[in-house]
C-alpha cells in the first residue's frame, strides 16, 4: 500500500469535517475518493497533501509518516496535488509552462538547468512530458487558446514534471464536455497503465469514478462509510442511502 490514511480527524469549531478517516491505496491504482457535498472529501485532501494539519490521526507514502509534512516537502518525496482550477500560465506556450515546472522543480534539489546545455536538456523533457499526455502537437500554442481538456492535460503535464510517484486529483472532469472528460478520463488511466502511478482522485461524476476506480472510499459527514471496488460500492445500501438526496447515476 504505497498510502495508508490512520484515523485522520479535522475539526473546524464543533464540526468534524474529517472524522477518523481510514483507507489504504494501493500502488500504480486509480483510487477515487467520493461523497455528498460537505463529506469532507477536500479537508481530507488537504490533511493528505499538508495544505493543513490534522487534529489526529497518521498518513503515511511508502511506509513513510508524512503527517504534517509541507506541501513541498512532499513533492519531493514523490506526492504530488492537481487542483480543481487550473495552474497553467495561459499567456506562455505550452512547453514554456512544463519547462517552468522542470525548472521549479530543479531549483527545488539544486540549479542545475542553469549550467549549460541544460536549457535543451529541459527542453527536451518538456517535449517528453507533453508526448506522454498528447500534447505534442500543441507545444507551441498559447496555452490559454487550448480547449479545457487539453489544459487539464497541460496541468497534468506540469504535476508530471515534478516525477511523482502518487498525484492527488481534486475533481480533475468539473466543469468539462462530455468530450474533454473523455480527454482527461483517458490520460488518468494511462497514468496507472503506462507510468505506474498511482492517482488519487476526488471526483462527483460517479458514471464515471466507477468506470475508471480500482477501488472507491465513500465519505458521508467526515466519516468513511465505505471502501471497496466499484461493483461493491454500487451495491452498498448505505452508498446508495448516503446519495438518495444526491446524484449516484451509475
Ligand atoms: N476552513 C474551514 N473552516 C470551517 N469549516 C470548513 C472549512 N473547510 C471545510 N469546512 C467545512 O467542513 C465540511 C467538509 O467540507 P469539505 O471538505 O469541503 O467537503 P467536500 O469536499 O466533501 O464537499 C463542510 O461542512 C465545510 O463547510
Ligand atoms: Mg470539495
Amino acid at each position: 500500500m504505497i498510502l495508508k490514511v490512520e484515523g485522520l480527524s479535522k475539526s473546524f469549531g464543533g464540526l468534524k469535517a474529517v472524522n477518523d478517516a481510514r483507507f489504504a491505496v494501493a500502488e500504480a491504482s486509480i483510487h477515487s475518493i467520493i461523497g455528498p457535498n460537505g463529506a469532507g472529501k477536500t479537508t481530507l485532501f488537504n490533511l493528505i497533501t499538508g495544505a493543513i494539519p490534522p487534529d489526529s490521526g497518521t498518513a503515511t507514502f511508502d511506509n513513510v509518516d508524512i503527517t504534517r509534512w509541507t506541501p513541498d516537502r512532499l513533492a519531493r518525496a514523490g506526492l504530488a496535488r492537481t487542483f480543481q482550477r487550473t495552474s497553467i500560465f495561459k499567456e506562455l506556450p505550452v512547453d514554456e509552462n512544463v519547462a517552468l515546472a522542470i525548472r521549479a522543480r530543479e531549483g527545488i534539489s539544486r540549479a542545475v538547468w542553469q549550467s549549460r546545455g541544460d536549457a535543451q536538456m529541459v527542453a527536451a523533457e518538456a517535449r517528453d512530458i507533453l508526448a506522454r499526455v498528447g500534447l505534442d502537437s500543441r507545444a507551441n500554442a498559447k496555452a490559454g487558446d487550448l480547449a479545457h481538456g487539453f489544459q487539464r492535460a497541460l496541468d497534468i503535464a506540469i504535476g508530471l514534471a515534478l516525477k511523482p510517484r502518487l498525484i492527488l486529483m481534486d475533481e480533475p472532469l468539473a466543469g468539462m464536455s462530455r468530450g474533454d472528460r473523455e480527454t482527461v478520463a483517458s490520460l488518468i488511466t494511462m497514468l496507472r497503465d503506462t507510468l505506474g502511478l498511482t492517482v488519487v482522485v476526488v471526483e462527483h461524476d460517479v458514471g464515471m469514478v466507477m468506470r475508471l476506480s480500482d477501488r472507491i472510499t465513500v465519505m458521508q459527514h467526515g466519516a468513511v462509510i465505505a471502501d471497496a471496488p466499484p461493483d461493491e460500492i454500487r451495491d452498498n445500501a448505505a452508498v446508495r442511502s448516503a446519495y438518495l438526496h444526491g446524484s449516484f447515476a451509475a
